[in-house]
C-alpha cells in the first residue's frame, strides 16, 4: 500500500490530469459520484485518488475471478478422487499350468489363481469371490471351457455364475459329440457395495485349464450409482 501511494504520488505530480477507468473486463466503466466536486479544488489529490480506486478495483476483481478457478479447481479435483476411488476391475483365468478341475461331490466355487488384473483388490484368490466395492453397474463375463479326454467321452463344462449365492446365470456344455468346448456369459447388472459374485462348478462337472487361459472370470463397474 505504501508502494501505491508512493507511485500514486510520483503519478499526481507528473501529471496532473490522468484518467484511469477501467473496470474490468464486462463491466462499463462508471464515472466516480463525487470525484468530479473534488477534482474542481484539488486536481492533484483527485487524480491519485481516482487511481487508488481503480487500483482496488482491478484488485478485486482478479482476486474474484481467483476464487472462483481455485473453487472449480478444488470440485474437479474432488471429482477426479472419487473416480480413482472406485475404479474396479478384475480379471482371473483358472491355472497357469496344465490342469483340470472337477466337482464330485457337491457344487464349488471355483477359485481362479491366474491373476491378469485386480484393481482395486475386489477379487480375493483364497475365497475366488468378487466384493464389490462400490454400488454400481458393473460388467460382468465368464467364459467356460473343458476337454472330455477322448472322442465320445462326455464333455461336461457346466458352471453357476451367482450373485450373493444365488445363480443369476448359467453355462452348460454337456454333451458326448464334442471332445472339447467353450462357451462364455457376457452379463452388465446392477450390484451394491458388499455384493458377493462367484462362479460355483456343479456337481460331476470338470473345468480344464493350461497356460492359454481358457477359461476367465472377469468383471468391472461400468459406473457407480451412489
Ligand atoms: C481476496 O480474497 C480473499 C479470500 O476470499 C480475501 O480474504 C481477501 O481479503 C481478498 N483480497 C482482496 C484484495 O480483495
Ligand atoms: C480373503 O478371504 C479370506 C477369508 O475370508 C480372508 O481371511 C482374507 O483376508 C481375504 N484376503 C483379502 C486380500 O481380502
Amino acid at each position: 500500500m505504501r508502494g501505491l501511494v508512493f507511485m500514486c504520488l510520483i503519478g499526481c505530480s507528473l501529471a496532473n490530469e490522468a484518467v484511469y477507468s477501467w473496470n474490468g473486463p464486462g463491466e462499463p466503466s462508471q464515472p466516480d459520484p463525487g470525484a468530479g466536486n473534488a477534482c474542481l479544488t484539488d486536481t492533484e489529490s483527485c487524480s491519485c485518488c481516482l487511481m487508488q480506486k481503480q487500483m482496488k478495483r482491478m484488485e478485486s476483481f482478479f482476486n474474484m475471478s481467483l476464487n472462483e478457478m481455485r473453487k472449480g479447481l478444488e470440485k474437479a479435483e474432488t471429482a477426479l478422487k472419487y473416480v480413482r476411488s472406485s475404479r474396479s476391475a478384475f480379471s482371473v483365468a483358472l491355472t497357469d499350468t496344465r490342469r483340470c478341475l472337477s466337482s464330485s461331490r457337491d457344487d464349488m466355487v471355483v477359485k481362479y489363481q491366474y491373476i491378469f488384473i485386480n484393481l482395486g483388490d475386489g477379487y480375493n484368490v483364497s475365497t475366488g469371490t468378487f466384493t464389490v466395492p462400490r454400488s454400481g453397474v458393473y460388467s460382468l463375463a465368464l467364459t467356460a471351457y473343458s476337454d472330455a479326454g477322448a472322442p465320445g467321452a462326455l464333455l461336461a463344462a457346466c458352471v453357476r455364475l451367482r450373485k450373493n449365492g444365488r445363480a443369476v446365470a448359467a453355462l452348460n456344455e454337456y454333451n458326448t459329440q464334442d471332445q472339447e468346448d467353450s462357451t462364455t456369459i457376457v452379463l452388465p447388472i446392477q450390484m451394491e457395495t458388499g455384493d458377493k459374485v462367484d462362479v460355483t462348478l456343479l456337481t460331476g462337472c470338470t473345468l480344464c485349464d493350461d497356460n492359454s487361459h481358457f477359461n476367465t472370470f472377469s468383471g468391472f463397474l461400468l459406473y457407480a450409482t451412489d
